[in-house]
């Protein structure tokens, strides 16, 4: 890769940032996604003068046109990674996978490539300048890099012009459920990516497309929806947001491949990973929605889970469909979901040895 010129980070710092005790107050029970921090990252891109304007500025409003490109044809990707405080400073989980997905998702939207260097600083500012949003305990700041196409242009082509930007939300746990695990509806009716399409892509247009699947996932009291794949209507793909494990009765575990359908989620390959060291057989294989099924009622499958930045890793208790409804294992958590979970979170939040080099340090 060409080595990117550096880019100055204009500084604004915001003139009156919210008061410490309406922070602390927001950051008691702050959910996920509704709570956002002072400041964010802007940069522009032109294809004629390339990334330029690095801002750090009061987080407010985007004034654009509306005939801006991105809200004609949804030319638009995003990322999510979320920064921990650690032992008095702050760490990123794997930040470079972020940038690297970003650059993909990029291609594949016809969009320019932003420099790995570029993004890393981007996260790395606004997490230290808003650090004191970073709650404590379970809570982490979410950090969601995005970019969208700005050129005022109602032909269909790929923009001239983009903006890049961080926002950071003090978040919690994903599931509002109390439950031990969560239920998910699997989808029959629609689809959330085919072969060619976008599905490897971080882009708006997935989640634009999984919304009304999700919909009647909440419909059925589910938590989250069940993809199967395009083609054959019968592989399971991955949840709305998040990737899937299956945990068998001979201690081996399964996760559906990465075929250009799946986003490649950070915390799957994590996952991955950590499975391994641990000596765990883990297969990379297709798996139907009636073995699952099959499999459950045997009794050899023992567990299932979602993963991702926003799941972390949450156990999947009861699978609904137009054909029913069946338990994994006990309906709640299994001991092999448990275990991976709390490896991969204390390495996340520098309890346990960072062997693989996943943390990045911040300040
Ligand atoms: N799959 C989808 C559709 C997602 O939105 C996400 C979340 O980013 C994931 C999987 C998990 O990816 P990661 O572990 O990188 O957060
Ligand atoms: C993430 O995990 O970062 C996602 O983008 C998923 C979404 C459900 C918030």
């Amino acid at each position: 890769m060409a080595k990117t010129p550096s880019l100055e980070f204009v500084h604004h710092p915001h003139p009156s940032p919210l008061p410490a005790d309406k922070r602390a107050e927001l950051l008691k029970n702050p959910g996920f996604g509704r709570v956002f921090s002072d400041h964010m990252v802007t940069i522009r891109y032109h294809e004629s003068k390339g990334w330029h304007d690095a801002r750090i500025e009061p987080r407010a409003p985007i004034a654009m046109d509306p005939a801006a490109a991105v809200l004609h044809y949804a030319q638009e990707i995003f990322e999510g990674l979320k920064a921990y405080r650690t032992n008095g400073g702050a760490t990123l989980f794997r930040p470079e996978q972020n940038a690297r997905r970003f650059q993909k998702s990029a291609e594949r939207l016809a969009m320019p490539v932003l420099p790995e260097e570029l993004f890393l600083e981007s996260v790395d500012r606004l997490v230290d300048i808003d650090r004191a949003w970073i709650p404590d305990g379970d809570g982490s700041l979410y950090l969601r890099p995005f970019m969208i196409a700005n050129e005022t242009f109602l032909g269909v082509k790929p923009s001239s012009d983009y903006l890049y930007a961080v926002i950071a939300s003090s978040v919690g746990a994903y599931f509002k459920t109390d439950a031990p695990a969560v239920s998910v509806w699997v989808s029959n009716e629609y689809t959330r990516a085919a072969p060619g399409g976008t599905g490897a892509a971080k882009c708006g247009g997935n989640y634009a497309a999984s919304l009304l699947a999700q919909a009647e996932a909440t419909r059925h009291g589910c938590d989250q929806v069940v993809f199967l794949d395009a083609v054959e209507q019968r592989w399971v793909e991955e949840l709305g947001g998040m990737n899937i494990f299956f945990v068998f009765d001979d201690g081996s575990m399964m996760t559906p491949p990465l075929g250009g359908t799946i986003l490649p989620g950070i915390t799957r390959d994590s996952l991955l990973v950590l499975a391994r060291d641990k000596g765990i057989t883990v297969r990379e294989e297709r798996y139907s929605i009636d073995q699952w099924r099959t499999d459950a009622h045997s009794g050899r499958l023992r567990e299932a889970f979602a993963c991702g930045t926003a799941a972390v890793v949450t156990p999947i208790g009861t699978v609904r469909s137009k054909d029913g409804e069946f338990k994994i294992g006990n309906g709640g958590s299994g001991s092999r979901t448990e275990e991976l979970k709390t490896s991969l979170v204390a390495i996340q939040r520098g309890r346990a040895a960072d062997t693989h080099h996943w943390i990045h340090k911040v300040f």
